[in-house]
This record gives structure tokens, C-alpha cells and sequence, in this order.
């Protein structure tokens, strides 16, 4: 149990990845907080994993500095103390380049990247204290995407956001790394959740996505979370500012894969 007694918030866990990652810490043994926008979910998926050990849900919406220090004070209150934060929560909004909106933009700016940024602050100012007073350092886990690096034309905001979560990986790993506070992302391929819902019934894009995967398949959100469990575990105790890449090959490649009828 890598996890064992840890205290680990992750954002947007009411489902999807977030929800996988969620799950694969309880059962490492952490307790963990989902915290969510969506509380009819999160209600839900927190006695989902309270079946499997201690998960709690506390609404937050990450783009707003209120509703952050709401979730740490409360995670504090409830276990009095957070190891790991995985920043995961995230939205799209696909138009055409032309044609954006800049509420959309700015929308999905607040979200992926400065809910990241509020989070990570708020809760690296407790991992600092701790540390300073003798205590262990904690770990923080971006959900990045392979879109940090291959651009998809309209996807403008999403594409800039994971941009920005790379180099907020890095910048705050290096501002942290003297405490001993790691900071890392993942960046998934096309993993199977609400995200990519319209692929399941769409021949045509599924085809598409497969065609630009040479493991010829989508991910599934458990894969996602076993190199979230990587990264938060002590295995992991000498790498930070990295993003790993879980795409089935996808960022190597050139050109396309042939799909199989
Ligand atoms: N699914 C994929 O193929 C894929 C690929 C690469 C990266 N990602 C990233 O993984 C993360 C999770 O994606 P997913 O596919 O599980 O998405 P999802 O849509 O299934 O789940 C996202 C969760 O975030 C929550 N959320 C939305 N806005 C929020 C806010 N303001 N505050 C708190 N929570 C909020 C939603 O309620 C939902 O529960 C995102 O950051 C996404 O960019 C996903």
C-alpha cells in the first residue's frame, strides 16, 4: 500500500480520470478528498469508494480562489493534512480558431490552468509549512495531455491550457524542489471517458484516433491512474518537472497507423 494513510485531494473526481485516479488511491490505502463542481456526481463517487476505504466529497469549483481555500481548509478539518494534490479537473470548448468566443477562451483558461495554479499554490503553501516544521514533503500531479505538444485546430483554448500546464509543471516544480515537493504531469492520450463520449458512436473519428495510435486502441482512465500511483508513490522519489506521456505511442509517431477493419 504505497499510499498508505496519505491524504491526497483530486480535482474534477466526480468521474472520468479523475474518478480512476480517486479509486487506485483508496485502494493504495490513501484517503482521499473528491472535490467536484458537479455534486450530485461527487456524492456519489465518494460512497462508491467508501466501500473500499475513506473518501469524503467537498464542492469545488477550481477557478475560484474562495472555493479553493474552502478545500483545503476543509481537507485540513477533516484529516489535518494533504500529501498530494492532482490537479485534474478540465473542460473543452471546440470552435474554429475565427470564431472563438473569448468568454470561451477565458472560460476554459480559468479551469485547466489557473484553477491548476490556485490549487497548487494553496496547497503548496501547507506542504511548505509542513516541511518546514520537520514534517515530510508532499507531491502534486498535473493532468497535462498530449495536446501540451500537437495542437488540434478547434480546440484553441484546450490546446493553450494543456500548454500552459507544462510550464507550470515545471516552473513550480523548480520553485518547490528545495522543500523536496515534487511536481509532475501526465499526459494522456485518448482515454475512454465523458470527454471522448461522441467517439464510442462515431465510427469515423474513433477511426481517426485509432489511426494516429500505434497501440491501436483507446486508453482506459485506469491506465491514467496507475501512473498517477507511480508518480505520488515513494518509487517515484527522484523525478520532478516531468510529464510522462500515456498514449499508446501517439507523440512518436509520424505520419499514420493502418486500423484493422
Ligand atoms: N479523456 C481524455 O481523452 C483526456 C485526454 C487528455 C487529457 N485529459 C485530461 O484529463 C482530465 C480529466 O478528463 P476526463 O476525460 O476525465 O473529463 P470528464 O469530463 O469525464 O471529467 C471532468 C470532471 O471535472 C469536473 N469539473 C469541470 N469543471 C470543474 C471545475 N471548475 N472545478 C472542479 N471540477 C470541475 C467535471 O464536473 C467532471 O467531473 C482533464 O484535465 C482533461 O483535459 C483527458
Amino acid at each position: 500500500m504505497s499510499l498508505e494513510n496519505k491524504v491526497a485531494i483530486i480535482t474534477g473526481a466526480a468521474r472520468g480520470i479523475g474518478f480512476a485516479v480517486a479509486k487506485r488511491f483508496v485502494m493504495d490505502g490513501a484517503k482521499v478528498v473528491i472535490a467536484d463542481v458537479d455534486d450530485s456526481a461527487g456524492e456519489a463517487a465518494a460512497e462508491d469508494l467508501k466501500g473500499l476505504g475513506e473518501a469524503t466529497y467537498i464542492h469545488c469549483n477550481v477557478a475560484e480562489r474562495l472555493d479553493v481555500r474552502n478545500l483545503v481548509a476543509e481537507t485540513l478539518n477533516a484529516y489535518g493534512d494533504i500529501d498530494v494534490l492532482v490537479n485534474n479537473a478540465g473542460i473543452v470548448a471546440g470552435a474554429d480558431f475565427l470564431d472563438l468566443e473569448v468568454e470561451d477562451f477565458d472560460r476554459v483558461l480559468s479551469i485547466n490552468l489557473r484553477g491548476s495554479f490556485l490549487c497548487s499554490q494553496a496547497v503548496a503553501r501547507h506542504m511548505v509549512e509542513k516541511v518546514q516544521d520537520g514534517g515530510e514533503p508532499g507531491c502534486i500531479i498535473n493532468m497535462s495531455s498530449i495536446n501540451a505538444v500537437v495542437a488540434i485546430p478547434n480546440q484553441v483554448p484546450y490546446c493553450v491550457s494543456k500548454g500552459g500546464i507544462s510550464q507550470l509543471t515545471k516552473v513550480s516544480a523548480l520553485s518547490l524542489a528545495q522543500y523536496g515537493i515534487r511536481v509532475n504531469a501526465i499526459g494522456p492520450g485518448s482515454i475512454m471517458t465523458d470527454m471522448l463520449a461522441s467517439v464510442n458512436s462515431d465510427k469515423a473519428a474513433k477511426n481517426r484516433i485509432l489511426s494516429r495510435t500505434p497501440m491501436l486502441r483507446i486508453g482506459e482512465a485506469s491506465e491514467i491512474a496507475g501512473v498517477a500511483a507511480f508518480l505520488a508513490s515513494p518509487d517515484a522519489s527522484y523525478v520532478t518537472g516531468q510529464t510522462i506521456f500515456a498514449d499508446g505511442g501517439r507523440l512518436p509517431l509520424n505520419y499514420t497507423v493502418a486500423v484493422p477493419e
